[in-house]
């Protein structure tokens, strides 16, 4: 089975929302739908941006992804990278959920002190980013 990773950032369209009700609002369908097709990743929600993997089965994953990008919950979705994985990189998690907390708040500060801004950023970076904050975030949540 080919699997591939998809890396995408997005304005967000419920940056007021705290990380409960953010959780509560998206995570929870998704979870669910991403338990159900195998799809695991991770989430970055700041104020202004999501920026989101999903790795998986090649045409689920693009099944998904083409779900999320229609939801008007966020706007300009813009894919930063795909490619081929030999692994699972975020394979703990159906979808984690990162903010910023004290766990985090060092990492973000590293890419970018107050607001983070992915289309400013390097692919590279933004991969670093997320590598970053998943080994920052803590317990996984499936
Ligand atoms: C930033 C963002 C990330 C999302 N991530 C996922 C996801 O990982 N998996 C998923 O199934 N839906 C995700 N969604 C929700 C989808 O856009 C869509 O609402 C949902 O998949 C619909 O599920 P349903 O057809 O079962 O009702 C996300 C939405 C947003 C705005």
């Amino acid at each position: 089975m080919r699997l591939i990773r998809v890396m995408y950032h997005s304005q967000s369209m419920l940056a007021q929302l705290p990380r409960e009700e953010l959780d509560a609002e998206l995570m929870t369908k998704s979870r669910v739908n991403n338990q159900r097709n195998g799809i695991t990743g991770l989430l970055i929600a700041d104020d202004l941006w999501f920026v989101q993997v999903l790795e998986g089965a090649q045409k689920i994953v693009w099944q998904t992804f083409d779900r999320i990008r229609e939801d008007p919950r966020h706007l300009r979705v813009m894919i930063v990278e795909v490619r081929d994985i030999a692994a699972r990189e975020f394979g703990d998690w159906s979808m984690n959920l990162v903010t910023r907390t004290p766990e985090t708040q060092g990492v973000f500060a590293k890419y970018g002190a107050q607001v983070l801004n992915p289309s400013r950023m390097s692919t590279e970076q933004v991969g670093k980013l997320l590598n970053d904050l998943s080994k920052a975030s803590g317990v996984p949540v499936i």
